[in-house]
């Protein structure tokens, strides 16, 4: 089985009006079109999709939803579904972000929802999980991102399991400039292998990629993707400026 290529996602959040977004879809495509050998996925908000991906259309960029309601259409005021996201050329799409769970509740049962209508899309989800600092500090982590994993995915067979993406994006390190150590990501991501093969009973080739995310910048993107356990990363901050985006790109090219 050949490698999977490292991959590097853009979560822009709720940042960026139309012409910043469409300034940086830009100049992305025009920095990755002599680029091969990774792959790059960017998240724009909602309101810059279908802009975005007229501009990557045919361009090595991807793009990816940050959030969507796991019906397909309805009476739901304000939410937006994978399929319309789909038909705006959205290929990914982040479940369970730590921003969504802390700030809007999002639980492990809703992570479910949207994985399983994800899978049914053929859309890759991009499943977020990881465990705050007091359940670090007080040696949980393990049984966190245990739980979080057999919730999230549960109902899920191998086949479906080896679509998916998995981000490790320990909450204390999400958006505070402190980022985990390349020893600790490895701990963690050594886990989530042996978790989805043997508790979760999925056989080894469905082995998804898993990403770390949490202050990922220039700084530490390329120690980070040195390790042969971190397929990639998830960039947040450091994404919404253009060099440094490149930088970690670059980061991960040279791993
Ligand atoms: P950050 O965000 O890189 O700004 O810490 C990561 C994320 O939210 O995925």
């Amino acid at each position: 089985m050949t490698a999977p290529l490292p991959l590097v996602i853009g979560n822009w959040k709720m940042n960026m009006l139309t012409a910043q977004a469409c300034e940086m879809a830009r100049s992305l495509v025009d920095r990755l079109s002599t680029v091969d050998g990774i792959e790059v996925v960017i998240a724009p908000p909602f309101t810059s999709l279908h802009p975005v991906a007229q501009i990557i259309k045919n361009s090595r960029l991807s793009l990816a939803a940050q959030n969507f309601y796991f019906e397909n259409n309805g009476a739901y005021t304000g939410e937006v579904s994978l399929e319309m996201l789909r038909d705006v050329g959205c290929d990914f799409a982040l479940v369970g972000h730590s921003e969504r769970r802390g700030s809007f509740g999002e639980s492990d049962d809703a992570v479910n929802k949207k994985v399983r209508r994800a899978v049914q899309m053929g859309v890759t989800a991009v499943v977020c999980v990881g465990e705050t600092l007091g359940q670090r500090k007080s040696g949980a982590t393990s049984n966190i991102i245990e739980t979080q994993l057999s919730k999230s995915l549960a109902g899920l067979s191998g086949e479906d399991i080896s679509k998916l993406v998995i981000a490790y994006e320990p909450v204390w390190a999400v958006g505070t400039g402190v980022h985990a150590t390349a020893a600790q990501v490895v701990d963690v991501h050594k886990l989530i292998r042996m978790i989805l093969r043997e508790r979760l009973s999925f056989p080894e080739k469905a082995a998804a990629r898993i990403l770390y995310g949490g202050s990922v910048g220039p700084e530490n993107s390329k120690q980070l993707l040195r390790e042969k356990q971190i397929d990639g990363v998830l960039v947040g901050a450091a994404s919404l400026d253009f060099e440094s985006f490149c930088a970690i790109i670059n980061s991960a090219l040279e791993s």
